[in-house]
């Protein structure tokens, strides 16, 4: 079980500050000898864990110091204060238990080897210690592992901070969003089978104890063009497989669902189901988690109700006439409209029609109907 205190030293803190004497004690070491004596046969054995110590730092010796490293399982590396973090793509036996929280829990970056759990430490100390805001920047190319490692820091900061009824219930609502935005904002794509295609700002706020107390996330650039097209061998958000292909017998009944391999939108890169991703399981996750979070019944319908039209717009198909594109199946876009509450002629409109208007000055001027073809049809 997750340490419920977080005893630690003031020693253990020194280094935390600026002007530590260990800091400077470090920092002098490094100054003297460029490397150190036990370097050498540390570098032979499992390279060396922070690569401000490199006697020559060239892009060779980085690479190879991080080969090293990797090969022995020790896929964290510092350089100074930066962690860099490789992608073992494997479950590394022992590197993310409770124990391992226990031990970083209290302890400065110095003490301990790199791990992404001395960063996390490292931050929610300083906020504590120096009452300052704290941010932790993660970068790289996709399938790095940077969602991966912020989840790692969530649940060291859940773990670390204090308990009680509340401030468990914010700690659900923070850990358990983030399935929920991977639901609908990550698809499997060719380098990664879990790739955000969002960005995300996330803030946590804590009480003067230390404990979270709310939070923000701020999410930004979805790739909305994913919705209506994905190339072969990639799919849609992940939520459009979890639910046509697991939705309640009710649901599917209501909608119209038989399976994701039915939808345009969804079978566009035939791939429907993912290695290592349970898509069924995590429906189930992820209906709780729109409760835990406080997402009413009602709304979790609506929502609902909206992914399945989506789903149906892309089934809606065309015939063309004189040059003029026209609804071929007037139920399925009658369907379409009850499920997103418009009425149906006005959504046949929309397809088929581009209303234009002129303007004189500020004034209104006169409307045109343009009606389209089949492809601006299609794409409108
Ligand atoms: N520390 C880790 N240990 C084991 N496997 C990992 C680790 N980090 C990442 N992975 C694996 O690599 C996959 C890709 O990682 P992740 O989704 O975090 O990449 P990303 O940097 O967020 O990519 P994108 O920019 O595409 O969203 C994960 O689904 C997981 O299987
Ligand atoms: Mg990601």
């Amino acid at each position: 079980s997750p340490p419920s205190t977080c005893p630690f030293s003031l020693f253990s803190l020194l280094p935390l500050l600026p002007f530590s004497p260990l800091h400077l004690l470090f920092k002098m070491y490094q100054a003297q000898s460029n490397q150190p004596a036990w370097a050498g046969n540390k570098m032979r054995s499992e390279g060396l864990d922070d690569m401000t110590l490199l006697a020559s730092v060239n892009v060779e010796k980085i690479l190879e110091n991080l080969n090293v490293r990797f090969q022995r399982d020790l896929i964290y590396t510092n350089i100074g204060d930066v962690l860099i973090s490789m992608n073992p793509f494997q479950l590394i036996q022992g590197l993310y238990e409770d124990h391992v929280i226990a031990e970083y829990c209290g302890k400065s970056r110095l003490e301990l080897p790199p791990h992404i759990y001395a960063i996390a430490e490292s931050a929610y100390r300083s906020m504590m210690v120096d009452k300052e805001n704290q941010c932790i920047i993660i970068s790289g190319e996709s399938g790095a592992g940077k969602t991966e490692a912020a989840k790692k820091i969530m649940h060291y900061i859940a773990s670390v901070s204090g308990g009680g009824s509340e401030i468990e219930k914010i700690k659900a609502v923070i850990l358990g969003s983030n399935p929920l935005l991977e639901s609908f904002g990550n698809a499997k794509t060719l380098r990664n089978n879990n790739s955000s295609r969002f960005g995300k700002y996330f803030e946590i706020k804590f009480n003067q104890s230390g404990d979270p107390d709310g939070g923000t996330i701020t999410n930004y650039l979805l790739e909305k063009s994913r919705i209506v097209h994905q190339i072969q061998g990639e799919r849609n958000f992940h939520v459009f497989y979890q639910f046509t292909g697991y939705a309640s017998q009710a649901d599917k009944q209501a909608y119209g669902i038989q399976g994701p391999q039915q939808f345009k939108y969804v079978a566009a890169g035939n791939c429907m189901r993912v290695d290592g991703i349970d898509d069924g399981q995590e429906y189930a996750d992820n209906r709780q988690a729109m409760s835990t979070i406080g997402i009413t019944g009602q709304q979790q319908t609506d929502i609902f109700a909206i992914v399945a039209a989506i789903c149906w717009v892309g089934n809606t198909t065309f015939r063309e006439q004189g040059g003029h594109a026209q609804v071929q199946d007037q139920t399925v876009v009658d369907f379409v409209a009850s499920l997103l509450g418009v009425p149906g002629a006005q959504l046949k409109a929309a397809y088929e029609i581009r209303t234009m208007e002129t303007k004189r000055g500020a004034r209104r001027g006169t409307t045109y109907k343009v009606p389209l073809n089949n492809v601006q049809a299609s794409a409108s």
